[in-house]
């Protein structure tokens, strides 16, 4: 169903196929969102996840697939999408992935280290620049009074160094920067950027590590001793794209049950 205070609100989320992302594309399909799930690979993940969006209250979903390790596809990318929705109003970074291989810091390959600042750090960087353009273009030319919003999901990994997988926590240390740049460049032009930073989430990417996390989680790793949900994740951004932290631009909000709290 439209919410009635966002008519003809649109949304991308990359990675919305599965996992996170189609938890970020679910909520925002409640509130009523028209909405682009981008993928790598598109197929059966993405477009069960249309069809539950669209089970969910979205008037209208597309699927879109580009590879952010691609920096060629990026503007073709970005231009599609803003060709089909007209604009967009919350664009979520979210696609990301974990290394091939967790190894040892000292056994870290400049391949493995190239593929995930590809993706994870190059990839949202460039990406995020075009779209940048495209709102401050769109905004320019439609008088908007509400702010439009870009959403980076980074992780507890840019400050929890963990040494069997070096590369990712960099890449998303970067990317947290990357936030705060865009952040300070866009805030006077009525583009909100924030920051979330998930914990450990039930998804494709934690699947191999599950039982070494249940045991940590079980030891008390997690103080609110549970495995975190894309559902989780996706609820921050509801409140986001309705509009609720309309004056925290560059706001870093943890969705970790409380990992990140030192403790003694
Ligand atoms: N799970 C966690 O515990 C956790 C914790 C903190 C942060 N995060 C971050 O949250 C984000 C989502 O993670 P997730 O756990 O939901 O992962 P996931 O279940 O593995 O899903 C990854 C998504 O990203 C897309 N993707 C991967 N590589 C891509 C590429 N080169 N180009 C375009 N799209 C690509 C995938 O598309 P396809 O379906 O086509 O493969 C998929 O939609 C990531 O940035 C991750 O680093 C996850």
């Amino acid at each position: 169903m439209m919410n009635p205070n966002h008519p003809e609100k649109t949304a991308v989320v990359t990675g919305g196929s599965r996992g996170i992302g189609r938890g970020i594309v679910l909520q925002l399909a409640k509130l009523g969102f028209k909405i682009v799930i981008h993928s790598r690979t598109g197929g059966e993940p993405a477009q069960q996840t249309k069809r539950d969006a669209l089970l969910a209250g979205s008037p209208e979903v597309l699927c879109m697939e580009a590879d952010l390790a691609d920096h060629d596809q990026y503007n073709s990318f970005v231009q599609r999408t803003f060709d089909h929705l007209g604009s967009c109003h919350v664009w979520v970074n979210n696609a990301g992935i974990a290394p091939q291989v967790r190894a040892d810091l000292l056994e870290t390959t400049p391949e493995s280290w190239d593929h995930v600042l590809n993706t994870n750090l190059k990839g949202p960087f460039f990406l995020t620049q075009s779209v940048a353009k495209f709102m401050l273009n769109q905004r320019l030319h439609n008088d908007f009074s509400t702010p439009d919003h870009i959403i980076f999901v980074t992780s507890i990994s840019s400050t929890v160094a963990s040494i069997q997988r070096g590369e990712y926590c960099v890449s998303k240390a970067g990317l947290s920067m990357v936030a705060q740049l865009f952040a300070a460049r866009l805030a006077s032009q009525g583009v909100i950027v924030t920051e979330i930073r998930p914990g450990i989430i039930a998804t494709d990417m934690t699947a191999s590590v599950k039982d070494k996390y249940d045991s940590l989680i079980a030891q008390g790793l997690v103080p609110q001793a549970r495995w975190g949900t894309p559902e989780d994740v996706g609820k921050v951004v509801t409140a986001i794209a309705r509009g609720d932290l309309n004056f925290s631009t560059g706001a870093v909000i943890t969705v970790d049950g409380g990992l990140t709290i030192a403790r003694l």
